[in-house]
């Protein structure tokens, strides 16, 4: 829940600030960061992880007390995930232990929830959501280096889709910070925020988006 609230908040404030960059527009930072199931992933991540776990599959802290076969988000109909949101277990005859969120998040909140649970059970999409609402201000909307914050920096935010570093140097530069990895402290530690399996998704975005060909 932090890292996505600071992301939005630096992205919010990027926006407000209304800073001139060579790179990204406003208007694709804003488009980026108000996708429909970027926005879910927030609600996800803010309502429904402390049960279901980050990404669904009842990995959570709250499975013991309720099984984390139980917990498990299977692949079903929008019309039946927005149904139990609305009107929690019970009223479909399932635990009563999944609470009624009608009320308590809005018109928007229930149909972006919807939105990111439908794209749950795919880690590229996870991570995608993850890079949008973290990453963006520095590494730009495509991750190719061109974020409205990146001009601020020296050295800049690189280019991922072109970066020459493998899957476990991702994993640790993101997880420890660019510092702890002989690099500028500029690039954020991320291990208190994101859990392994969040950075895990993170990397294997990153990974779906490589193109050696593209210039840094
Ligand atoms: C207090 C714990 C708790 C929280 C918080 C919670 N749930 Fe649940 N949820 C459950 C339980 C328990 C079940 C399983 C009911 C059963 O097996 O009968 C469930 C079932 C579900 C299902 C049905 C899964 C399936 O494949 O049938 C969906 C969808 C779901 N929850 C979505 C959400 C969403 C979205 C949120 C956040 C807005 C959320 N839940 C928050 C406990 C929780
Ligand atoms: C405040 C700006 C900033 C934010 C936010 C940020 N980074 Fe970075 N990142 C950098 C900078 C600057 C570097 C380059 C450090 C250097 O070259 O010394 C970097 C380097 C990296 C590298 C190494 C790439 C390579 O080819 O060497 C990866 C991977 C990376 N960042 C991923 C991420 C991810 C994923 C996120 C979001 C969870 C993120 N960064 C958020 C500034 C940022």
């Amino acid at each position: 829940m932090e890292a996505a609230i600071k992301g939005l908040g630096l992205a919010l404030a990027v926006l407000a600030a209304g800073t001139a960059a060579a790179g990204d527009s406003r208007e694709a930072v804003e488009k980026a960061i108000s996708k429909q199931v970027v926005r879910g992933g927030i609600v996800f991540k803010t309502y429904c992880t402390l049960c279901h776990g980050p990404r669904g599959d009842g990995t959570a802290r709250a499975s013991k007390l309720y099984g984390q076969a139980n917990l498990r988000i299977q692949a079903r109909d929008p019309e039946y995930y927005e149904t139990i949101i609305r009107k929690g277990g019970a009223a479909v005859g399932r635990s009563e232990f999944m609470p009624p969120w009608e009320g308590e998040l809005s018109e928007e909140q229930i149909s972006d929830v919807v939105a990111y649970l439908t794209v749950l059970g795919d880690q590229i999409r996870r991570g995608e959501v993850l890079y949008k609402t973290n990453c963006i201000l520095c590494h730009g909307v495509n991750a190719d280096g061109k974020g409205r914050a990146a001009r601020l920096y020296d050295p800049p935010p690189p280019n991922l889709r072109a970066s020459d570093k493998n899957a476990e140097y991702k994993r640790m530069i993101i997880k420890l910070g660019g510092e702890a990895m002989g690099r500028s402290p500029v690039m954020p530690v991320w291990g208190l925020e994101l859990t392994d399996q969040e950075i895990d998704d993170l990397v294997a975005y990153l990974e779906s988006i490589k193109d050696p060909g593209a210039g840094s």
